[in-house]
């Protein structure tokens, strides 16, 4: 694993979409896996000044999100859907019908999950999936437990997931109790994987992942055995300052 640790916030969101832009343009087709939650809205916000700025073009790029609420319309303001709408798609030049998110309303699940998978494969798998980390170790919504073998599949959010969340719903009642995510031997597929943490809140799920012990029971630690990760860390996810820092380099 490659880690850099960046001096703040601004950084580490600047790193990361230079990382970005890199691949897109040294191939247009790229396939991007993306995420949400609050760590990456600043890498979307510098793609959408470099693409404005420089022309990076996203016309033939495609996108495959990690995951979306069950029972939530792209129309709600909670979705997955309209993060990602809102976040980046509508300010860049990508076709809309080239970005893939899991159908949050879907009246059946598996074959949601089984056409999701399909639509990856078809396409060749994941180029460049972001990533972010829960404090428990989850990746997409992949909750402590679950299989590294599982592909894209319904979950129960973990209550300290639904208590994170609450922050961008109107109450905590309101956040789903349910989520399609991809499953980590789907996140797994991809061939390079770009995972950013950021604040101090993340500092023991850093530590836990550079320990080096790989445990269902803390889904980030299968990244320790994919041949291509970089982690994108800021100083107070690394703890820097602390006895027990992060320094930057290969592990
Ligand atoms: C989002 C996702 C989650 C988040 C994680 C961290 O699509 O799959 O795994 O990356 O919950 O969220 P933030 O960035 O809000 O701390």
């Amino acid at each position: 694993m490659k880690i850099n640790i960046l001096e703040d916030y601004q950084e580490l969101s600047q790193a990361a979409a230079t990382i970005l832009i890199d691949r897109v343009k040294k191939n247009p087709k790229s396939t991007l896996g993306l995420a949400t939650g609050g760590t990456p809205k600043g890498t979307y916000q510098q793609l959408i000044t470099d693409h404005h700025q420089n022309g990076t073009s996203y016309q033939h790029v495609t996108t495959f999100n990690l995951d979306e609420y069950l029972g939530l319309a792209g129309e709600n303001p909670n979705s997955y859907r309209y993060f990602m709408n809102a976040q980046l798609f509508h300010h860049i030049d990508i076709k809309i019908e080239n970005t893939l998110i899991p159908n949050g309303v879907t009246m059946n699940t598996v074959e949601e999950c089984q056409r999701y998978e399909q639509l990856l494969e078809a396409k060749g798998g994941v180029d460049l999936q972001l990533l972010g980390i829960g404090s428990n170790g989850h990746i997409g919504f992949n909750e402590p437990g679950t299989s590294f073998e599982s592909r894209t599949h319904v979950v129960d959010l973990a209550s300290t997931t639904i208590k994170a969340n609450a922050r961008f719903f109107p109450s905590i009642e309101e956040v789903p109790k349910q989520a399609i995510t991809m499953g980590i031997g789907t996140i797994m597929k991809s061939k390079e994987i770009l995972l950013l943490v950021s604040g101090e809140q993340k500092k023991a799920a850093v530590q836990r992942l550079l320990s080096g012990e790989v445990n269902e029971e803390f889904p980030a630690s299968i990244l320790n055995q994919h041949p291509n990760v970089t982690i994108l860390m800021d100083k107070a996810a690394a703890g820097q300052g602390d006895r027990h820092r992060v320094l930057n380099g290969s592990y």
